[in-house]
């Protein structure tokens, strides 16, 4: 059995306290201790965007991140980006553009949508697709996700 220690840091803005094993890595974390199984397992190798969450304001693959790195940082799941009264702007674009099919890329791509977005003032639809390439979608395909991007990039214009 891996050694265990203690990490203190910010998810969804509350502060949490827990014993970690430390090679736990932080999806396992999430979906396996915390039941935030909105961030999604695909490959586990840093190769699908389906496990992206923010840490300290940059997008990271939480399959790749060892829970323990999360001490003293601030972590941002799918879960955290709406209120309890609506949709974020981003989810909610997604939604207006029929951007979803299965909807298993979708909590990765949108987090990393919402990183571009809020970023790169006046992202265009070239920037986004390029800043869009590690998430892969399987059935959708791009042409909606762009559109909704470009929707909320417009929307802030
Ligand atoms: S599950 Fe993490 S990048 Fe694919
Ligand atoms: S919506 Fe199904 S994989 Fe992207």
């Amino acid at each position: 059995m891996s050694p265990k220690t203690e990490i203190r840091f910010k998810l969804n803005g509350r502060e949490l306290q827990l014993e970690v094993p430390v090679t736990m890595k932080t999806l396992d974390l999430l979906r396996e201790r915390l039941g935030l199984t909105g961030t999604k397992y695909a490959c586990g190798e840093g190769e699908c965007g389906a496990c992206t969450v923010q840490v300290d304001g940059k997008t990271v693959n939480s399959c790749l991140m060892y829970a323990v790195d999360l001490d003293g940082r601030e972590l941002l799941t799918i879960e955290g980006l709406r209120t309890p009264q609506a949709l974020h702007p981003v989810q909610q674009a997604f939604v207006d553009h029929g951007a979803v099919q299965c909807g298993f890329c979708m909590p990765g791509m949108i987090m990393q949508a919402n990183y571009l977005i809020e970023n790169q003032p006046g992202l265009t639809r070239e920037q986004a697709k390029r800043g869009l390439e590690g998430n892969l979608c399987r059935c959708t395909g791009y042409t909606k996700v762009l559109d909704a991007v470009e929707a909320v990039v417009q929307s802030k214009a």
